[in-house]
């Protein structure tokens, strides 16, 4: 199991962090920028970038009786594995940009140390699950979740399972996110979510142009 692959074939990108620190929109700005200067780009998430994916997002985010913290882990994961296969690996293969809203990180932040289910099991897990592949660059923007709640409430949107939990599980979800990124420091960039949205959005750029070149 490896997540080496030939340096010719595309690049992925993921975003990760706690829930309101805007990973979408930042995504979208290097989705733009990418596009505009001629690259092809595939734009996704997990869990739900693919059909089957969808139904597992659907259970995981918005059944409401409860869901088992190891069930919840394979959900996540099998989402993941079906993914990887039938949407991020041919993307890769074709020379595509990858462009995905969470990836494994999430699994061991919030599955990991948000359910306390253990950071290697789900790590190994999620591995098995991708069969080894990891990104090329990983862009963790990191906010106080104080401050990201207010971003959530300031939505006024319903929040969803994950969203809905208490702070400790969210400062657990944060400190291991950044336990991660110090852990592979090549593979991360670590951003202040709160810094203006173009301050960010250039770091994000320089990263990736570095590895495009
Ligand atoms: P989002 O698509 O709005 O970010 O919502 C996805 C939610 O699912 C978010 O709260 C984080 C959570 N999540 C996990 O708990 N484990 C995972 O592996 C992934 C990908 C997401």
């Amino acid at each position: 199991m490896t997540g080496e692959r030939p340096r010719s074939t595309g690049l992925f990108v993921t975003f990760e962090g706690g829930d309101g620190v805007g990973k979408t929109t930042q995504a979208s700005l290097l989705q733009s920028w990418l596009t505009d200067a001629g690259r092809t780009v595939v734009r996704t998430r997990e869990p739900g970038g693919s059909e089957v994916g969808l139904l597992i997002r659907d259970i995981v985010l918005h059944h409401r009786g409860e869901v088992s913290p190891r069930a919840e882990a394979l959900l996540y994961a099998a989402d993941r594995a079906h993914h990887i296969e039938t949407v991020v690996r041919p993307a890769l293969a074709r020379g595509d940009v990858v462009i995905q809203d969470r990836y494994l990180d999430s699994s061991v932040a919030y599955q990991g140390a948000g359910r306390v289910l253990g950071r290697d099991e789900v790590r190994d897990l999620s591995l098995w699950a991708a069969e080894g592949l990891l990104p090329d660059v990983t862009v963790l923007l990191d906010l106080d979740p104080a401050a990201a709640r207010a971003r959530l409430d300031a939505d006024d949107k319903p929040f969803d399972r994950l969203e809905a939990e208490k702070e400790s599980f969210h400062a657990r979800v944060r400190a291991e996110f950044l336990a991660l990124a110090a852990a592979e420091p090549d593979r991360f960039l670590v951003l202040d979510a709160a810094l203006p949205s173009s301050e960010l959005a250039a770091a994000v750029r320089d990263r990736v142009a570095a590895l495009l070149s």
